[in-house]
């Protein structure tokens, strides 16, 4: 996948493991884990973090990039299979939220994914990732839930696909 540039400064570029401690930073952060509910189950076991990473970069069946937002790491968005799906998932560090950076960048990355119907998913009330989906033309079509445990409970989610 070749590199990406928008007018504001956002960029994707393939991962480096050197980006690895900054994505660990960015997902140790409570509000943010609240807010994607499905995380790991010790956002702050950095081995477990790394081993799961280093499986994801070997996996050339995971499509993964690095979001750069002038030049800083701000993030990561992946298309990896979850039930037999093909699925996209994004997380942004929270110094760089509310700037329109997972919009831009699930709009670069959406054309590198030739496969439709691609699939997301979202808590009920992760609101901004629904209207990052909503935004890029991802439609709801369907529900369910799962154990959340950031929450510690049972959380609703919506499935959204993406047509064409
Ligand atoms: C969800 C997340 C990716 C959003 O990243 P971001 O770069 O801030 O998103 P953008 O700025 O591109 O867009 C956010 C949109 O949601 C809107 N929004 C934010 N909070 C909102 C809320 N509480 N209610 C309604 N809309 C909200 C913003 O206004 C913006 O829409 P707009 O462009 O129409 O104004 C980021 O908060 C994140 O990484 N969270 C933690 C991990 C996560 O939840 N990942 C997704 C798992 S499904």
């Amino acid at each position: 996948m070749g590199l990406q540039t928008n007018d504001e400064g956002v960029r994707l570029r393939e991962v480096k493991e050197s980006d690895l401690p900054i994505f660990f930073e960015q997902r140790l952060d409570p509000a943010a884990n609240y807010m994607a509910a499905f995380t790991s189950k010790d956002p702050s076991d950095k081995a477990a973090f790394l081993t799961h990473w280093k499986n994801i970069l070997s996996n050339r069946d995971i499509q993964k990039m690095t979001i750069l937002c002038n030049g800083c790491v701000a993030g990561s968005i992946l298309k990896f299979e979850q039930f037999g799906n093909p699925e996209v998932s994004y997380w942004i560090g929270k110094q760089f939220w509310g700037k329109g950076i997972a919009t831009c960048a699930l709009l670069h990355f959406l054309p590198e994914i030739k496969i439709r119907p691609l699939y997301a998913r979202a808590a009920k009330d992760n609101f901004a990732s629904i209207r990052v989906l909503e935004k890029c033309g991802f439609e709801r079509c369907d529900e369910d839930k799962g154990y959340s445990h950031a929450r510690g409970k049972e959380v609703e989610e919506f499935i959204l696909k993406l047509e064409s």
